[in-house]
C-alpha cells in the first residue's frame, strides 16, 4: 500500500518578521500543511502565538494556484477547550491538544470537531498511548513528540519510534483513516527511519526554515522517503 507523506513545517522557526511570506514561501517549495506550534508558558516553558496570528497567517496559506494549504494547529497550552474553539473560528483546520492538559479529554476532542475541525491527540515522550483506548475512534490525528514540548531545535529522541510503531498498529487495528504525525528532531538524514516506523506526516522546523532553500531540504525528505 503506497502511503502519502506529508510534510508540515513548523513556523516557529520561521522568521516572525515576515511570517505571510514565509508561509507562502514554504508552501510553494512543497509544504503539504503548515504547523502551528502554539504554547502558553504554563504547559510548556515558552510563549508563541494565538488566534490572533491564525487568523492573520490564513490568507497566506495557499498554493501559487491558490489551493488553500491545512493549518495544522498543535496546542501546547491548559486549559485547552476555550482556545481550541478561538483557533477554529481563526481558520485552523485540524487542532492536537496534549490530552494530560484537558480535565476531560473526550469532551476536548467532542467540542474541537462540534466546530469542524479534525481532531488530534498528542503524546510527549513519556506518554503512554493508553487514552487511544477510549479515543481513538473519534480522532482524525495522532502526533507523536520525538521532543520533549518548547522548543525547536532539539535531538530527535529514539524511543519515539517504538511508539510511532505502536501508534500504527493501533490505527490498523481500529480501521480507520487516522493521520500519524511526528514533531521534533525530524531531518533529511532521519526522516527515512521514521516513515519506516509508520509514520505519514513530519513535523520540521529548523530542519527547514533554518536554510537558504526550502525545496531543497523538502525536495532531500521526500527522496529519502521513495
Ligand atoms: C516542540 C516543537 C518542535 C517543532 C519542530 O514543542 O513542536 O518540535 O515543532 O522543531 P524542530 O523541527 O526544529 O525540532
Ligand atoms: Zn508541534
Amino acid at each position: 500500500m503506497s502511503t502519502t507523506y506529508r510534510i508540515a513545517p513548523s513556523i516557529l522557526s520561521a522568521d516572525f518578521a515576515r511570517l505571510g511570506q514565509e508561509v507562502r514561501d514554504v508552501i510553494a517549495a512543497g509544504a503539504d500543511w503548515i504547523h502551528f506550534d502554539v504554547m502558553d508558558n504554563h504547559y510548556v516553558p515558552n510563549l508563541t502565538f494565538g488566534p490572533m496570528v491564525c487568523q492573520a497567517i490564513k490568507p497566506h496559506a495557499v498554493t501559487p494556484d491558490g489551493r488553500p494549504v491545512p493549518l495544522d494547529v498543535h496546542m501546547m497550552v491548559q486549559p485547552v477547550d476555550a482556545l481550541a474553539q478561538a483557533f477554529a473560528q481563526a481558520g485552523a483546520d485540524l487542532i492536537s491538544f496534549h490530552p494530560d492538559a484537558s480535565a476531560h479529554a473526550h469532551r476536548s476532542v467532542q467540542a474541537i470537531k462540534a466546530a469542524g475541525c479534525q481532531a488530534g491527540l498528542v503524546f510527549n515522550p513519556a506518554a503512554p498511548l493508553d487514552v487511544l483506548d477510549w479515543l481513538i475512534d473519534d480522532i482524525d490525528l495522532i502526533l507523536i513528540m520525538s521532543v520533549n514540548p518548547g522548543f525547536g531545535g532539539q535531538s530527535f529522541i529514539d524511543s519515539a519510534l517504538r511508539k510511532v510503531e505502536a501508534a500504527r498498529r493501533r490505527i490498523e487495528a481500529s480501521g480507520r483513516d487516522i493521520r500519524l504525525e511526528v514533531d521534533g528532531g525530524i531531518k533529511a538524514s532521519n526522516i527515512r527511519q521514521v516513515a519506516d516506523a509508520g509514520a505519514d506526516t513530519f513535523v520540521a522546523g529548523s530542519a527547514i526554515f533554518g536554510q537558504p532553500d526550502y525545496r531543497a531540504v523538502i525536495d532531500a525528505m521526500r527522496r529519502a522517503m521513495a
